[in-house]
């Protein structure tokens, strides 16, 4: 099971001050040399953390493993998503006063956008993969619209505590099992952290987790390479 680590947060603590200091770019490297098997950034229509100069470099960097570009399915977010090359990308629908990205995609509102989006991709030879909620409506409608790849949201899991959680764990399940028998490729993500990746990690057939928040919070502690590095070992043993 692959880990893809968002660096997003490296930027908020840059961004707090205006300045440019930390940088996410000299995170890559670290966060690869813990074991990250990609590295994912969100390029936000309001750049309130990863700013356009650090895709561009970030790029330069990520050879080996993949760089997946989390996006809104805007014509702007296309244009540079096709400049860029990003080995992957992932659709996310964004709304400015979120503070995270909150539920899965709505094909009901944006299907068309969606589907302009990943048919322009997916022409010019970029995979893209649709972070939705995990429901057997949403795998279909994914499927319909030509997507290779869907991530399902996690954040109901990880915010749930006792037999919620359960019950959220086995949609989860549910979704993957479904997004599979349909010849999807499955990924997983959001609010994932040390104590409960471990549940979503030992589920057959998933392609990788998508990891951030947790991760660069654990490494304001011990470093990225390490925070990392506890991160894969965890799914690893959970495997
Ligand atoms: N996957 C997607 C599609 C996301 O939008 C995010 C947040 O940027 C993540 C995974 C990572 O979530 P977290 O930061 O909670 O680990």
């Amino acid at each position: 099971m692959l880990l893809g680590v968002n660096i997003d947060h490296v930027a908020t603590v840059r961004n707090a001050r205006g300045g440019c200091e930390p940088d996410p770019v000299p995170a890559v490297p670290l966060a690869i040399k813990g074991g990250a098997d990609g590295i994912t950034v969100h390029l936000r229509e309001d750049r309130r953390h990863i700013q356009d100069r650090d895709l561009k470099e970030i790029r330069k960097r990520v050879k080996d493993v993949e760089l997946n570009l989390e996006m809104a399915a805007t014509d702007e977010m296309t244009g540079i998503a096709l400049k860029i090359k990003p080995d992957m990308v992932t659709l996310v629908p964004e709304k400015r006063q979120e503070l995270t990205t909150e539920g899965g995609l709505n094909f009901k509102t944006s299907g068309k956008k969606i589907k302009k989006a990943v048919d322009l991709l997916q022409g010019r030879g970029i995979p893209v993969s649709l972070f939705i909620n995990p429901s057997i409506a949403d795998i279909e409608a994914s499927k319909k619209i030509g997507a290779r790849m869907v991530e399902i949201h996690t954040g109901l899991y990880s915010n749930a505590r006792g037999g919620k959680q359960a019950k959220e764990l086995s949609r989860v399940k549910k979704a993957v099992k479904k997004a599979f028998e349909m010849g999807l490729l499955v990924n997983a993500g959001h609010g994932l952290n040390y104590t409960n990746v471990g549940k979503i990690a030992s589920i057959k057939g998933i392609r990788g987790l998508y990891i951030g928040h947790s991760i660069i919070s654990r490494a304001v502690f011990v470093g990225i390479e390490k925070a990392v590095n506890e991160m894969k070992k965890l799914i690893k043993e959970s495997e």
